[in-house]
């Protein structure tokens, strides 16, 4: 085929936000047909650059060009009416309105006058029927899992008629199963003619899936390399523009005290879980999503009642004591879902970093802020924690996807906690600080502390755990050596076939 026309090409895409540049002259374009992956480090402008495809934001100069016809995407709608739709980083659906109804909205079928909840049921079936994309269109959005969830986000778009889809880091909340479960969705797509443009931080995943990608670092193009001939070595340099794997230092140590003991606890979804993280170790918690993790970290912080069963910190009960009293005890607790409880997204992001600690010397003294103290802190958590920002003023909320989890995490690690409960500690973040914060950790493991670490990335666990715990339906089903594992039986356990001979 000689050269075709891009069916989307952006040309010298400048966009400012304040002080900050995100996209400084980004030349983009996206051939019919293809799965463009875009990728790169927290901040580099990533959703900004597809914000301006989708209508969601403007941009300051350049110009957009859909099938070689200039365009301006001034809006949602219009977008839409080019056949672009996005699926959001952060899910935008209603959660007290059912599927069909949240698929339908803003296009409601009518039947004389009225909703037509027939007709709107049958396009739920009838597009999950084609794309393989099944979603219950009867049940209410704030019941669903978060595949189902953006399974409808897709099914929203293609309802809308969008034949170029926009993926903002779909991968980030689902399992490994469910990833081959989009990606088979993706494949399908592509056979249709329709283009994907997807955003990834799972560099693995992008060689996978991807036709094209580009890389993207500081709001700049440097780097176009083929999935067939490169690997995430490479595409990690052209992001950071170094080298960013890491060696963990992980010496040998003996366990140390107890400093989590949870013996027979149970809870909304956790059904009797014994087990002790000892100081200087890291103990992982492997499973499928859905079996009880959640759960167990949100019992372990107190954000969950105790059914039955104790929990000591260091040896004291703590069952009984409320969030404030275990953290301030001795937790640090990295939360799974960081928009409802790792952050006040309207909040500065100065006060994100250092809640909590406001009430404490040396930031506060003798009853009053110590501004100079309070900046120092700030100033050192941002820099230490490569937090990408110009303003330690600004609301949460104007931080990228993964600056954001950076805030909590350095938050939560900052006070040298005996213990960490650390629930997804990664997801969302570039791969180099994905690096960063595995390192923290483990240094934190060397320095004393115990730390249980929940992850949904099994070759996370697998890299940093001294020993690993499998959780099936809210049960510890198996334990094994971290040094000992391997995927493959992990992933036997982890679908509750417990007859393995796992560390053989
Ligand atoms: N509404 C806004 N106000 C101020 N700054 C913003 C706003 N939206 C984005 N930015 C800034 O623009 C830059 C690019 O952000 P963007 O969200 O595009 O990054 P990204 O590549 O998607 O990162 P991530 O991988 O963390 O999601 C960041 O420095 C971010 O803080
Ligand atoms: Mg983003």
């Amino acid at each position: 085929m000689a050269n075709p026309i891009p069916i989307v090409q952006m040309t010298g895409i400048i966009k400012r936000f304040g002080q900050t540049t995100a996209l400084a002259a980004v030349d983009l374009a996206i051939t019919e047909g293809e799965v463009h992956a875009l990728v790169g480090e927290n901040g580099a402008g990533k959703s900004t650059l597809m914000h301006i495809l989708a209508g969601i934001v403007q941009a300051d100069h350049g110009q957009i060009s859909i099938r070689g016809n200039p365009v301006t995407i001034d809006s949602v709608e219009e977008a839409n009416k080019l056949g672009i739709g996005m699926v959001h980083q952060h899910f935008m659906l209603l959660p007290s309105l059912t599927v069909a109804e949240n698929l339908t909205l803003g296009r409601e079928p009518k039947r004389r006058g009225f909703f037509d909840r027939a007709a709107a049921k049958k396009a739920v079936t009838d597009l999950g029927e084609r794309y393989d994309l099944h979603v219950n269109p009867h049940v209410r959005v704030s019941e669903l899992s978060v595949g189902d969830l953006q399974r409808l986000e897709i099914l929203r778009a293609l309802y809308r008629g969008a034949d170029i889809l926009i993926l903002d880091e779909p991968t980030g909340v689902l399992t490994p199963q469910e990833t081959q479960g989009l990606f088979r969705v993706i494949r399908e797509l592509k056979r249709d003619g329709k283009t994907t443009l997807f955003i990834s931080h799972k560099l693995e995943e992008v060689i996978e899936i991807a036709d094209t990608i580009t890389v993207l670092r500081d709001g700049h193009v440097t780097g176009k390399p083929q999935p067939t001939m490169t690997d995430s070595q490479e595409i990690a340099r052209l992001m950071v523009g170094r080298d960013v794997f890491l060696e963990f230092e992980r010496p040998q140590l003996s366990q140390g005290a107890a400093l989590l003991e949870v013996a027979g606890l149970c809870g909304k979804g956790v059904n009797g879980i014994t087990f002790n993280v000892y100081a200087n170790e890291i103990v992982g918690i492997a499973g499928v999503t859905g079996n009880g993790q959640t759960e167990l970290a949100d019992l372990i912080a107190g954000i969950q009642t105790t059914q039955a069963g104790t929990i000591k910190f260091s040896g004291k009960d703590v069952t009984r004591d409320s969030v404030a009293q275990r953290r301030a005890a001795s937790l640090a607790y990295i939360p799974e879902d960081r928009n409802k409880q790792g952050l006040a997204p309207d909040g500065g992001i100065s006060d994100n970093l250092l809640m909590g600690a406001h009430s404490r010397p040396p930031l506060i003294k003798r009853g009053i802020l110590n501004t100079a103290a309070i900046r120092q802190r700030t100033e050192m958590l941002i820099q230490k924690f490569s937090i990408k920002t110009k303003n330690a003023n600004n609301a949460a909320n104007t931080l990228s996807g993964g600056n954001a989890q950076r805030i909590v995490v350095a938050r939560e690690l900052a006070d040298n906690k005996p213990l960490i409960v650390a629930a997804q500690p990664t997801r969302g973040i570039d791969i180099a600080a994905c690096e960063f914060v595995r390192d923290a950790l483990v240094q934190r493991r060397n320095a004393g502390a115990g730390v249980l670490l929940i992850s949904a990335d099994l070759g996370e666990v697998m890299s940093i755990s001294d020993r690993i715990l499998v959780i099936y339906r809210g049960k510890i089903i198996g334990e094994v050596a971290g040094k000992e594992a391997r995927a493959d039986d992990l992933g036997l356990l982890m679908a509750g076939i417990t007859n393995v001979n796992v560390s053989g």
